[in-house]
């Protein structure tokens, strides 16, 4: 099987813009991205820098952007892309964290991230004196967090961090569901009043992009969701999130419309002063743009069939 690889290469410490060198390779049919690149490493240039470590999909260390989506290299088949995406292989870096060279990228951000959701169960005191007895079934629901092997693949393409760096991000909730869901833990209240404040659950915009690229199903973003519910049914709703969401579902419920001024107003609270003052420049833009929301929404003319839907679902 012929591939044509492309490779990002750059140092940032020499100074040189990035480059892409490529590399033509004879592989066979079980190939996959990672043997391609060590085959590269090995023979042709040593200087190339990447992480990698189990080539089982275990270990989490050879997490890269190939063709754009981050990937595992060891699990990702060239011979699937090939026939999927043509013969050439694009590899670069991980996305929303800086490169220290080639394809090893420095995840002092994400671990950071993860220390503040509280990693770690807080078990009840006393504790037992022989160990915490846990039906199976209430770990069940944690099976898939449990499945994460912190690769960073969700953090490289989450399309909030790539504007907003101190969102949380997907890995560090996954982990925050995790231990706020575990029978075990006693400290859940604590943790939902911590996940719902400012860049943490209600920053995601549920773009579903570190569902997509989650080598191990973790699905993140339900995660995210599943806490969102949580924070709400604790009565954690004192929050620019919890507000949105309730302002979101009275406007549709009104008119059938997205009322975007009293959304945002309702969201941030007309009392938050420099919340309002910092909204100002948007509305002058959106008005110069004459892209300004009506002040008084009319309703749609079948409102009513908008409302029957909102009671049918209820709290949902
Ligand atoms: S769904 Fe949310 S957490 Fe996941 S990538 Fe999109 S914005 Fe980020
Ligand atoms: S949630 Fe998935 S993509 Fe994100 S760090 Fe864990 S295993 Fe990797
Ligand atoms: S080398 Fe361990 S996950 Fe790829």
């Amino acid at each position: 099987m012929q591939a044509n690889l492309k490779i990002q290469r750059y140092d940032p410490e020499v100074g040189e813009e990035p480059r892409y060198d490529s590399h033509q390779l004879d592989l066979p049919e079980y190939a996959t991205v990672l043997d391609a690149l060590l085959q590269i490493r090995d023979d042709v240039d040593g200087s190339l820098a990447m992480r990698a470590s189990c080539r089982s999909a275990i270990c989490g260390s050879c997490s890269m952007r190939i063709n754009g989506e981050a990937r595992l290299a060891c699990k990702t088949l060239i011979a699937n892309i090939v026939q999927v995406e043509g013969a050439e292989v694009t590899i670069e870096p991980m996305g929303n964290m800086p490169v220290v060279k080639d394809l090893v990228v420095d995840m002092s951000m994400f671990w950071d991230k993860v220390q503040k959701i509280q990693p770690g169960l807080l078990p009840k005191t006393p504790e037992p004196e022989r160990e915490f007895i846990v039906s199976n079934d209430s770990m069940l629901d944690l099976a898939t967090a449990l499945n994460c092997i912190m690769c960073g693949a969700c953090v490289s393409d989450c399309t909030v961090l790539e504007v907003d760096k101190e969102f949380i991000g997907p890995a560090a909730l996954a982990k925050a569901y995790r231990f706020s869901n575990d029978p075990r833990d006693n400290a859940t209240d604590l943790r939902l009043d911590l996940y719902s404040q400012e860049n943490y659950i209600w920053s995601c915009t549920r773009c579903f992009q570190c569902v997509q690229v989650c080598p191990k199903d973790v699905a993140p973003m339900e995660k995210i969701m599943s806490l969102r519910k949580q924070t709400i049914e604790a009565g954690h709703t004192n929050n620019p999130g919890t507000r949105h969401t309730q302002a979101f579902a009275d406007s549709i419920r009104k008119t059938g419309r997205l009322d975007e001024i009293r959304l945002t107003v309702k969201a941030f609270g007309i009392t938050n002063i420099t919340a309002m003052i910092q909204l100002i420049p948007i509305g002058w833009r959106a008005f110069r743009h004459k892209k300004m929301p009506h002040l008084l929404p009319k309703s749609i003319s079948s409102i009513k069939n908008v409302r029957r839907i909102m009671d049918k679902l209820g709290n949902e």
